[in-house]
């Protein structure tokens, strides 16, 4: 059964042991999201902070609620100790069948509302995150909604919203994101706003989904429902078009301006650092504020991993990559991107592999906006989610000269977030690409391919047998 709301989900990961309510009243400023980063860096639980200083009793902030695969194993309904490749199994299966939302008439998320003058952003407990921070950001754990007006094609996607003032929020969604393609495309040419709904917490699922990259014209609330297996029910918002979780906490629902830019950040970025300064983000003036009694604002205290952004972000990159490497009949196997590598450090199986696999892979990569910039390529009896092999492969089977491929990201697609990057290269989105292939060259002849010295490839298949008949009474587990 999936869950239909975030406050649902937090009372499941009471009862696994895996989020804390923090009863004593903590400060907005800086304290909440200090306690959630260290929980976060010593893989504590995740922290709902009930009271919260300069707040309604009942207004509260919670950190850190998928950023274990633990959490995700429970959000997606599984038993918490799942295994991580199980879970990718998993999200990937379901993947395979998406659900329409259902539309419903009203929602929990209409329980208060707040329009036009009366619109203060600052009646919500939105935290400052880091020491640093240009502001108090609003939408971090968000699902922000946007719409193509001539296609219908709903985009839902993850961006930052920082408050600028009582009724403007600054953010940061590149124009090669979706939201800010629509917006470039559509919008910006007829000076137009456009509306966009920033919603903060929906169901779990809804916001896995958001972090996931599907392809120009996808619904990703199609597939919300497809991990879900249920719909997802929706409501129209009070100022637009646009349809929005009925049971989300707090729904803010605006127009992204065409003509003005106003400051956003510096924020602690994803990568683990803060690599930039101040600088222009797109300006959302907020027309209403939907939210329920006692609302929950979702934060992620982004900094080191493991974090909500390099679980959940590994998670959905890997499978989306796992999608467009198989497209042009790349032989993939599995793909694996270590939540610790947040989102920069990728591994690939392949059925065969080469030189020549190895650059198509870095290709179908750099096509898109990719932080992705250290690619392991390892051959099929490699599992990529096992590091103990993974580094196995890449210290014995890539040649130091041969295997490692250097190459560089068009411009335009290199993060800019990436801190090995120099400053230029962030401004100008310029930045390098290092391929590690570890796969046998498919023009060695097989019968000099060296052995594998492992109880799979070097013993013969009846002693192989025997010893697997045996183990238990070898006195062995
Ligand atoms: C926590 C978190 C914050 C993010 N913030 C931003 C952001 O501010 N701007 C941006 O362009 N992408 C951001 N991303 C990446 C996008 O969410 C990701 O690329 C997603 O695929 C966007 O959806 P889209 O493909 O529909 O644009 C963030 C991801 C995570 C996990």
């Amino acid at each position: 059964m999936a869950f239909n709301e975030m406050r649902q989900f937090c009372e499941a990961l009471e009862r696994t042991g895996d989020l804390v309510r923090i009863k004593k009243e903590v400060d907005w400023e800086l304290e909440a999201a200090a306690i959630s980063r260290r929980s976060l860096e010593t893989i504590g639980p995740a922290t709902l902070f009930e009271k919260i200083k300069d707040y309604p009793p009942g207004y509260r902030i919670l950190g850190g609620v998928q950023a274990t695969y633990r959490r995700v194993a429970v959000s997606l309904g599984m038993p918490p100790d799942s295994p991580i490749p199980a879970i990718y199994r998993e999200y990937e299966e379901r993947e395979q069948t998406p659900v329409k939302p259902v539309i419903v008439k009203t929602g929990p998320c209409k329980e208060n509302i707040m329009v036009g003058k009366d619109v203060d952003l600052f009646s919500f407990p939105a935290p400052l995150i880091h020491d640093g921070d240009g502001g108090r950001y609003m939408g971090t754990w968000d699902v922000v909604i946007n719409q193509d007006p001539d296609s219908g094609w709903t985009n839902w996607g993850m961006y930052r919203f920082m408050i600028y003032n009582r009724d403007s929020l600054t953010g940061d969604p590149s124009f090669a994101s979706q939201l800010g393609f629509i917006f470039k495309e559509k919008f910006i040419p007829k000076k137009k706003s456009m509306p966009v709904a920033i919603v903060i917490g929906a169901d779990p699922l809804c916001h896995m989904v958001a972090t996931a990259g599907y392809g120009i014209g996808v619904d990703e609330v199609d597939y919300a429902g497809a991990l879900r297996k249920e719909p997802v029910e929706l409501v129209k918002a009070e100022t637009s078009n646009l349809l929005v979780p009925a049971r989300a906490e707090i729904v803010v629902e605006g127009e992204i301006l065409p003509d003005v830019i106003a400051a956003e950040g510096p924020f602690g970025e994803y990568p683990g650092y803060r690599t930039g300064k101040s600088r222009t983000g797109l300006v959302c003036k907020v027309k209403a504020v939907t939210y329920r009694s006692n609302p929950i604002l979702t934060m992620i205290s982004l900094g080191v991993p493991l974090d909500d952004s390099s679980v959940a972000a590994a998670l959905t990159a890997s499978i989306s990559l796992k999608r467009r490497l198989k497209r042009p009949g790349i032989p993939v196997t599995n793909v694996y991107a270590p939540a610790e590598g947040v989102t920069h450090l990728v591994v690939v199986g392949v059925k065969s592999g080469g030189r020549n696999v190895a650059k198509q892979i870095a290709d179908i990569i750099t096509a898109r906006r990719a932080a992705m910039n250290k690619i392991v390529v390892v051959d099929e009896d490699v599992d990529v989610f096992n590091m103990m092999q993974v580094i196995h492969a890449l210290s014995v089977k890539c040649h130091p000269l041969r295997g490692i491929i250097l190459d560089e990201v068009p411009a335009g697609k290199a993060n800019e977030l990436t801190p090995c990057y120099s400053l230029e290269e962030r401004t100008h989105k310029t930045g390098g690409l290092a391929i590690f292939d570890a796969t046998w060259p498919p023009e060695w002849p097989k019968e000099t391919l060296p052995i594998k010295s492992s109880f799979s490839d070097i013993y013969p298949a009846e002693i192989k047998e025997k010893v697997l008949r045996n183990w238990k009474e070898y006195g062995l587990k």
